[in-house]
């Protein structure tokens, strides 16, 4: 399984990149509000271009994902154009980011297919955001997509608001297998949880041969991480904090103490004369 970093802000891509540990990095516009409103409030001054291109040698040889803002065909497909003449010439590895349906009613338009079809035809990689069902992620491969983004957290939060459960804090982990209110198990049209969901776009992408690559996105914590390997999914993107968890375990914290605390003069005089 790849692992990209989730998160636009550079300092965190440029750490874990020096673990030698990711494959690529997504970005969209909560993450470069995220990291904007750090740098403002560092007092830094921003010039967001410059800040891209950073970004984008930071990740040299691996796919960055930059999102478009439009919300029909026409703006989708100027700006992803826009994006990729403008940066992908830093360092040849930018991939756009288009939503599966940009309607922003309970309805659906397709403008966000149109623009997949049309930037995948002209070799423009395109990540297509936003799916919350395994029919969009179809939808998506069959335009042309290079790569599917499931929401896995963004589902099990769903999952949650179904029964009323407002009161969870956002990393909280939710059962693969889903949870039961009231004999049933809460599902959205028979998906009961993020990785589930992703479970089943693996399962329909294998039976099919897809090309199409799936990055399970929205993570929330290590444990779902594990899942998500668990699935066979091409790559998971994870933020920060997620990485850092998926190191941590308290028998490993203990065992260090042990191993320090057992260091003999004479094993320590190999290292320091
Ligand atoms: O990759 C999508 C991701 O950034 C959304 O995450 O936690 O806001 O649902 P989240």
């Amino acid at each position: 399984m790849k692992i990209f970093i989730d998160t636009a802000k550079i300092n965190e891509i440029e750490e874990a990149f020096s673990w030698g540990i990711i494959d690529g990095v997504t970005t969209n516009p909560t993450l470069i509000k995220n990291a904007i409103d750090e740098l403002k409030n560092k007092g830094e001054k921003i010039d967001i271009e410059t800040y891209i291109k950073r970004i984008l040698e930071v990740a040299k040889g691996c796919p960055v994902s930059l999102e478009v803002i439009g919300t029909d065909y026409e703006s989708m497909y100027r700006e992803g154009i826009l994006l990729y003449e403008k940066f992908n010439k830093i360092a040849n590895n930018v991939v756009i980011k288009i939503p599966i349906n940009p309607s922003l009613e309970e309805d659906g338009n397709f403008d966000g297919l149109k623009t997949i079809c049309r930037l995948s035809e002209q070799g423009i990689p395109v990540n297509v955001t936003l799916i919350m069902k395994v029919e969009q992620a179809i939808l998506a491969a069959k335009a042309g997509a290079k790569y599917v983004s499931p929401f896995a957290g963004r589902i099990d939060d769903y999952l949650r608001n179904k029964i009323g459960w407002k009161d969870f804090k956002k990393d909280e982990y939710y059962p693969e297998i889903g949870i039961k209110f009231k004999d049933e198990t809460i599902n959205d049209e028979g998906i009961v949880s993020g990785v589930d969901l992703v479970r089943k776009i693996v399962e329909v992408f294998n039976k099919y041969k897809f090309k199409t690559e799936i990055i399970a996105a929205s993570i929330r914590n290590s444990r779902q991480v594990r899942e998500i390997a668990e699935t066979g999914c091409h790559i998971a993107t994870i933020p920060f904090y997620v990485l850092k968890e998926m190191l941590v375990h308290y028998k490993t914290s203990e065992g260090m103490k042990k191993f320090v605390s057992d260091v003999v003069p004479e094993y320590k005089e190999i290292f320091y004369k």
